[in-house]
């Protein structure tokens, strides 16, 4: 079944748990489709883990576009939520709006995400008004390195831990179908997910989110560079894949690949003919 913002709001009201992997490829988003994931984000973890940049900073709209549009070929039922890439809305709500736009009809997104609290409220509210279904994202916004000074986890002193409950409320106003929660604290986490009417999907915030969300290359332990605290390796396929690469090499280089099942044939006379007189 169709996964939709109305099935995001559904799930929370009847208590069930959302799903939500990344994927940046047309092969790994038909993978997290077909193994039952409600939703795909597009994450501009992009930068990170595909394009090898140190953060998200780099990401562009063509990036975002992209892979987007390829994943969302391959997505039959997740909801494929594409990421607002650093300056495609920061600097206006005219910004914002076209640059929304151009991920839902050039990248197929089914919604788009957006980094920030109280002061991307006027964002949030005119991309929903031009019938764009928006998640915000709080807590660790990985744009905001710069400011933040490195990836840490947000809302345990008083000052934070307040603005975060606020600015939960303020993004639901503006009319957010859901807010990611990125690193932050757990009880704090469950405290925001009950007084929301939208979903909260948590990475990093424990298990009283109304949902998860990973990015599919840290779950599967083929990402290397860091690992976050909150992240579990649900399987090892970095070493499998290490290990089928050295198979490769190991066969290429004893002549043991390619074998005969592998080789096509040429009829003899064709042959015969061909290289005559060569
Ligand atoms: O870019 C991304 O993958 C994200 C998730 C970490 C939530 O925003």
């Amino acid at each position: 079944m169709k996964n939709t913002v109305v099935t995001f709001q559904q799930m929370k009201d009847k208590g069930e748990k959302i799903t939500m992997l990344t994927a940046y490829d047309y092969s790994t988003a038909k993978l997290v489709d077909g193994a039952g994931i409600n939703s795909i984000l597009v994450g501009d973890s992009l930068g990170n883990v595909v394009l090898g940049y140190p953060d998200t900073v780099s990401v562009t709209m063509e990036d975002m576009i992209h892979h987007g549009a390829a994943v969302a070929r391959g997505a039959e039922n997740a909801l494929v939520v594409i990421d607002m890439p650093f300056m495609s809305y920061q600097a206006s709500v005219y910004d914002a709006v076209v640059n929304a736009g151009r991920l839902m009809k050039e990248g197929r997104a089914g919604a788009v995400k957006l980094e920030g609290g109280e002061e991307m409220c006027p964002q949030i509210e005119a991309i929903t008004k031009a019938s764009i279904p928006v998640v915000a994202h709080l807590g660790l916004t990985p744009q905001s390195i710069n400011v933040f000074g490195g990836y840490k986890s947000q809302g345990r002193d008083l000052a934070s831990a307040r603005k975060l409950i606020r600015d939960a409320q303020l993004v639901q106003e503006a009319g957010a179908f859901a807010v990611v929660l990125e690193c932050v604290p757990e009880r704090l986490a469950t405290y925001i997910s009950k007084r929301l009417r939208i979903p909260t999907i948590g990475i990093g915030a424990g298990a009283g989110c109304d949902g998860q969300v990973l990015v599919y290359a840290d779950m599967l332990a083929m990402f290397s560079d860091f690992r976050p605290k909150f992240v579990k390796a649900f399987a090892n396929v970095g070493e499998a894949m290490k290990a089928g690469f050295r198979a490769y090499d190991e066969e290429v280089k004893a002549g043991t690949y390619p074998a005969e099942e592998h080789n096509y044939t040429i009829d003899d006379e064709i042959f015969e003919e061909v290289t005559k007189g060569l």
